[in-house]
Formats: C-alpha cells, structure tokens, sequence
C-alpha cells in the first residue's frame, strides 16, 4: 500500500483513534528485556507508526535507534512527540521491502507491519531483507496478528499467522527462542488477536 495512503491515517486520526494503539508496548518491551540487550546495541523498529516504543527504549537509555515507517506523517507526529530526544533517534521513512539499511542490527521489532505484506515475493523480500539486516547473534522480534486475529488491519487486507508460520517462514536463517499469543483491546475495546515470536539469527559457520 502506497505512503499516501497511510500519510492519510496519519494526518486524519489521533494516535487514540487507531486500532493499533497501546499506551505502553508491554509485550514488546518484555521481550526486549528477556533478551538481555546492552544499551549500546542498535535496535530497528519496522513500521513503527507513532507507538510509544521508541520513548520506552530512550528511557532506558538506548542510544542506537531507528525507527522506519512507509509515512513520513507518522514520523513528524514521533518527531513532535519526543521533541529534543529525537536528535537521538534516526527516523527513516520508507517502505520496508525498498529498504536499503546502511548498518545491520542487534534487533529488528516489527509489531504490525510485515502482516501487511499479502504477496508472496514481498514476504520472501521482507524475510531476506530482516535475514541480511540483523547481526549474526542479533534478533527479530515479529508480531502480526493470529489465525483468530481479524481479515483487515486499517482497512486493509493482512496475512494471519500461527506461531509455526512464522517459524517455518524465518528458519532458514533464525532460530525461534520465544512465542507468545496476546489478545490486544483496541480504544474502543474491541478484541484483537496476536502473535508475536523472538528470533535470533544463526551462525551459519558453526554448522
Ligand atoms: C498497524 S500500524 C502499527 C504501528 C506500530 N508498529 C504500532 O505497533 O503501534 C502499521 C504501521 O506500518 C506502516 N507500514 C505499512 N506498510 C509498510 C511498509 N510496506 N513499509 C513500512 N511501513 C509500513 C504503517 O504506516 C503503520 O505505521
């Protein structure tokens, strides 16, 4: 889906008037502290939006963060958001699949953003893309939303997944260290189904 589509829910709706919207990432932020990260490690969040995650990780003093997003709209409102805290902050705008990252990561997060990849060449894209981008040792964190999860995101059409999806569709170049179901309530409290799974890339000179 085009960047004016999504510069459009940016520009109309308040971060409280999205599905998506969580006052705090918990899930997220628990996964990234089961991972035992050191401060100085670089972390990429994939179709960040607005979320809150990256206020989060500036409170604990990660100094090593991106945040990319298909709607640069989404990145002006975090921009705002953080004020002088987002100097720190690297805010790229672009579409994931025509990403070309200049450094490879400790951790890749993406909470609802690579569900919307429908077509079977962008999600191969996608997974290549994460596979060279995250450092041997480093990790994915990939969330989307589950089998009882709902058809559409945003209006748009999405990929449901289960936890062994998932891990059958990243194995050629990461490990599964995690998986969790979560049932997310949305402001106007409906029910959403998750799925979210930790990866951690493998070393394939080991083998
Ligand atoms: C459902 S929202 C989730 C936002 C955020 N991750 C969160 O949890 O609050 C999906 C986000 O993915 C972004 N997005 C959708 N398709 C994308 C793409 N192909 N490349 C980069 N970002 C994309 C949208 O602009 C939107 O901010």
């Amino acid at each position: 889906m085009s960047s004016e589509y999504w510069n459009n829910v940016y520009k109309t709706k308040s971060e409280k008037e999205v599905s998506w919207f969580q006052e705090t990432p918990a899930t997220s932020l628990k996964l990234i502290e089961d991972l035992k990260l050191s401060q100085e490690c670089s972390i990429i969040d994939i179709g960040g939006g607005e979320s809150r995650l990256v206020d989060e990780l500036l409170d604990q003093h990660y100094k090593d963060i991106t945040v990319l997003d298909i709607s640069e709209v989404s990145l002006e409102k975090v921009k705002l958001r953080l004020k002088n805290k987002s100097k720190g902050v690297k805010l790229v705008s672009s579409d994931v699949i025509k990403f070309t990252p200049s450094q490879q990561f400790d951790l890749w997060h993406d909470r609802a953003a690579f569900h919307f990849l429908t077509d079977i060449n962008d999600i191969r894209k996608y997974v290549q893309l994460a596979s060279a981008s995250v450092k041997t040792g480093g990790f994915i964190i990939i969330s989307t939303f589950s089998k009882t999860g709902p058809d559409k995101c945003s209006g748009l059409p999405i990929s449901k997944y289960s936890h062994d999806e998932l891990i059958e569709l990243f194995s050629t170049h990461f490990k599964n260290i995690n998986y969790l179901s979560e049932t997310h309530e949305t402001p106007w409290s409906s029910k959403q189904d998750f799925v979210y799974c930790t990866f951690q890339k493998i070393d394939h000179t080991i083998f």
